[in-house]
């Protein structure tokens, strides 16, 4: 499938309004993105010039936590909303620690799962990797599918990924009671890895310019919403935090990866406006 090209648009690819998967790919520096979903990158960037390297330090946050479990010993991955395959993705990350791990991606939008399938298929391992369309709110069909993949052994630890995807549901979507579905079934010794947009203890310097980048992506096809600190920790509760505990995005494990972005907010680690956090089942 070539990138950009209007007569090979995926199947149920919505071209009328920008999407959040592309666009994330674009400020990411990838193709897998149309006009539409470009100019409202360059909006935002035009908006809060940083906008584009934040998406990069919550891609290398994914790195660093996926790097971290697989040196824990983990080798099975559920990855939700897990994005248009880019540099570091999650399969390749825990193959480069033990190269029979595990993993299944799961996004709701076309292009991501397109490219997933395209990257699986000439670099994967179908008996260890998969992807599946569905919409991570349904919790029910996501893990039958997961598990009719053959890819995983659900009666053994899994590390759940739900990074750069939290903020995109609302309240009445109970992202809460989703993640602990998920947890519920997963053996002890699982963890969950996330991520969270926040406001809380954000500088004020660049409010209006959130703000605006807020107002644009409530025109787009995904709101964003953005959670207290306490609301983020809830997402871990009856599980043990790993150290460092929640920190602003920049400040977690920076030494596992390079992260070039990330050293870009060193001096002002909130600046980047997101938290994050690692949790484990006990
Ligand atoms: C900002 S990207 C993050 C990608 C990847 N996790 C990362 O950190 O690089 C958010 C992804 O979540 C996906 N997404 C949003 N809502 C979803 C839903 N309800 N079900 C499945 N995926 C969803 C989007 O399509 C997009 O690919």
């Amino acid at each position: 499938m070539a990138p950009n090209d209007p007569n090979s648009v995926p199947e149920g690819v919505d071209l009328e309004r920008p999407n959040p998967a592309r666009i994330y790919d674009w400020f990411l520096g990838g193709t897998h993105n149309w006009a539409i979903d470009r100019e409202f990158g360059a909006k935002a960037v035009e908006t809060f010039p940083i906008v584009r390297t934040m998406a990069r330090v919550g891609r290398e946050f994914l790195g660093r936590g996926v790097q971290y479990l697989a040196d824990q010993g983990i080798t099975q991955f559920l990855d939700l909303g897990s994005g248009v395959p880019t540099v570091g993705n999650v399969h390749e990350i825990a193959d480069s620690v033990n190269p029979d791990s595990r993993c299944v991606y799961v996004d709701n939008e076309s292009v991501a799962v397109a490219h997933s399938r395209v990257l699986l298929e000439r670099e994967g391992d179908p008996t260890r990797h998969a992807v599946i369309q569905a919409d991570l709110l349904d919790v029910d069909k996501v893990w039958q599918e997961a598990l009719d993949t053959g890819v995983l052994d659900p009666t053994k630890p899994i590390g759940l990924i739900v990074v750069n995807v939290l903020y995109f549901f609302g309240p009445d979507d109970d992202p809460h009671g989703v993640i602990r579905d998920y947890m519920d079934r997963l053996q002890p010794g699982s963890y969950l890895l996330t991520s969270h947009l926040t406001y809380d203890g954000v500088p004020d310097e660049g409010q209006d310019k959130r703000e605006a980048i807020k107002e644009q992506y409530a025109r787009s096809s995904s709101p964003l919403f953005l959670r207290s600190r306490e609301e983020f920790a809830q997402f871990f509760d009856g599980l043990e935090l790993v150290e460092p505990g929640i920190t602003w995005t920049p400040e977690w494990r920076p030494e596992l990866r390079e992260s070039p972005a990330s050293e870009e907010f060193r001096a002002n680690p909130a600046a980047a406006s997101g938290v994050v956090g690692l949790g484990r089942k006990p």
